[in-house]
């Protein structure tokens, strides 16, 4: 019975656990620098619209931490002017707001579906979800890696781009196609690889629709590193492109 009882508990108070409660810009800034992606509901109260939501849609996208922020005079910091659910990450420096007043309802589903699309990390796994998110930004500049999961180099090059990533702020979306599931194998024809020829480094640039390999060898952070900054300089373009055909959707 005990058991059963603690159970109910534990389901019964975690079903209305409370978010963070953010007091002032500061709180606010270190809750923001506190992971990736964050959301943040700049809400009236605990009895607004939209709470209860944000507590059940953070509960199913754990991997990003949610908070509220009541207080009104420091919504204007972040450009808040009535009720709004607001999410914000690092990798392109971005802030992405649901206000609560210029939509018809707000249903947990939808909140979870903005949050999936719009959690961009210094590296993202590419799906049909964070497609979406990827092609919004307005940073249109990909550095793809292209490895198959579950290989032996898989995470510690996941690993060594990611701590690359951040140098790019604002001028690449790093982005890890896995070649290990069919669904992206329309990516890898793109460059015209297989998903024997992997790990690889592309460049997509979605300004020019243009895109490049990095010669095959080691994927130091060195030679990523200078694959990116010769992007930069201008000087991909005069380099043969990678793949077939020219003219793909990703
Ligand atoms: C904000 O204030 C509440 C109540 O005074 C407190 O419980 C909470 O810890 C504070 N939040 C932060 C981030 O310090």
């Amino acid at each position: 019975l005990s058991i059963i009882l603690s159970l109910f508990i534990s389901c019964y108070c975690s079903k209305y656990s409370a978010l963070p409660k953010l007091n002032n810009t500061k709180d606010v800034e270190a809750f923001i620098d506190s992971a990736e992606v964050v959301v943040i509901g700049f809400l009236e109260g605990e009895e607004s619209h939209g709470y209860k939501e944000l507590v059940a849609a953070a509960k199913r996208v754990s991997s990003v931490p949610a908070a509220i922020c009541t207080v009104k005079e420091v919504w204007a910091d972040y450009n808040i002017a009535s009720d709004s659910i607001a999410l914000f990450r690092k990798a392109d420096n971005h802030q992405e707001n649901i206000v609560l007043s210029k939509i018809k309802k707000l249903e947990t589903d939808g909140l979870v579906n903005f949050i999936s699309i719009n959690e961009l990390r210094y590296i993202t796994e590419y799906n049909q979800v964070t497609a979406v998110g990827l092609f919004n930004s307005e940073v249109k500049t990909h550095l793809l890696f292209f490895a198959n999961r579950g290989s032996k180099e898989y995470l510690e090059l996941k690993e060594r781009l990611g701590a690359l990533a951040p140098e790019y702020t604002g001028k690449f979306l790093f982005v890890l196609i896995n070649g290990a599931v069919k669904s992206n194998l329309k990516s890898l024809n793109y460059f015209g690889l297989k998903p024997q020829d992997l790990p690889r480094v592309g460049i997509y640039d979605g300004d020019s629709d243009m895109k490049w390999l990095l010669p095959e060898g080691e994927i130091s952070t060195e030679r990523v590193r200078e694959f990116c900054e010769s992007f930069l300089r201008g000087e991909l373009k005069e380099v043969k492109q990678a793949g077939a055909e020219a003219k793909t959707e990703l």
